[in-house]
């Protein structure tokens, strides 16, 4: 179970470029403000340690610390991160300063040569509840050369790496149409993926529970999973009785304005131990 959150506060947070199809919408700063507020609470009630990289000024979409290095740990090398390189070059910016944070704090950085490719972190690459294996995901914002890369890192640190293909542009990033919620259930969005890909997700999950796409498009399937807890932006009648059965208490932090944006509660942090 993770024990330490990385958030980044939204100082700077705003909407300008058009990265993904739900950006548009002014910000309510104020707003942001209390609802990062909000999750770091829920995290910290949850029994988490929140630790915070400072925000930087012209880095607008900064808050989503999920993104910008992949983090895991292994038994010979110790902690470690894989930098990413985002697809937005206004987005890329952000990558330094979280490698810099790091390393201060003394992470072993695996640098992969991603020339041409690109690898969003967290957003597309979720450890499994085990940390056995690593679920990669593909085709719109990371590449599948920047996944078969990631991969091949992987592979000698022995993590096998499942690659998954995304065909929804509204399910951008693996972690709006897959949640893991335990070592058998997981939470998806069908449509997310490929036909290939959806049978090998059907394959890995002793239950597998389905979100709609109103659903999937509203977030329910982008929530954190800690100590027990499920929290997430809103709840549905569905979403409800998916975590009865699977033991969960569910914790709703609205997360209107960072939705603006194209992200919430998961994209909002990264677990970093
Ligand atoms: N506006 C951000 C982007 O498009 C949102 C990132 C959301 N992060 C996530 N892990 N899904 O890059």
């Amino acid at each position: 179970m993770p024990k330490t959150a990385l958030m980044c506060p939204p100082s700077f947070f705003d909407v300008r470029e058009p990265k993904n199809p739900y950006m548009g919408s002014p910000i309510d700063h104020a707003k942001a403000q209390e609802q990062w507020e909000g999750l770091r609470r829920a995290l910290q009630d949850a029994g988490l340690k929140v630790e915070i990289i400072d925000p930087v000024e012209g880095l607008d979409d900064m808050v989503f610390a999920a993104n910008q290095v992949f983090v895991g740990h292994h038994k010979q090398i110790g902690n470690f991160i894989v930098p990413s390189h985002m697809r937005y070059a206004s987005r890329h910016r952000e990558v330094k300063f979280f490698v810099d944070w790091f390393r201060q704090r003394g992470y072993k950085i695996i640098n992969l040569d991603l020339d041409g490719e690109y690898l969003e972190g967290h957003g597309d690459l979720l450890w499994h509840p085990d940390h056995s294996r690593i679920w990669a995901a593909y085709g719109l914002r990371s590449t599948r050369g920047g996944v078969h890369k990631f991969a091949a890192a992987m592979q000698e640190l022995s993590f096998p790496v499942i690659p998954l293909q995304l065909v929804d542009e509204h399910c951008y990033h693996l972690d709006t149409c897959l949640c893991p919620l335990n070592q058998d259930a997981a939470l998806i969005y069908p449509g997310a993926f490929s036909s290939e890909s959806l049978q090998t997700v059907r394959g890995a999950w002793k239950r597998i529970h389905e979100l709609t796409r109103d659903e999937a498009l509203k977030f329910l399937g982008n929530g954190i999973v800690v100590n027990g807890r499920f929290i997430t932006s809103r709840l549905t009648q569905n979403l409800e009785q998916i975590l009865a059965q699977e033991r969960l208490t569910p914790v709703v932090v609205d997360t209107s304005e960072f939705e603006k944006s194209g992200g919430s509660v998961f994209c909002m942090k990264t677990f970093i131990g």
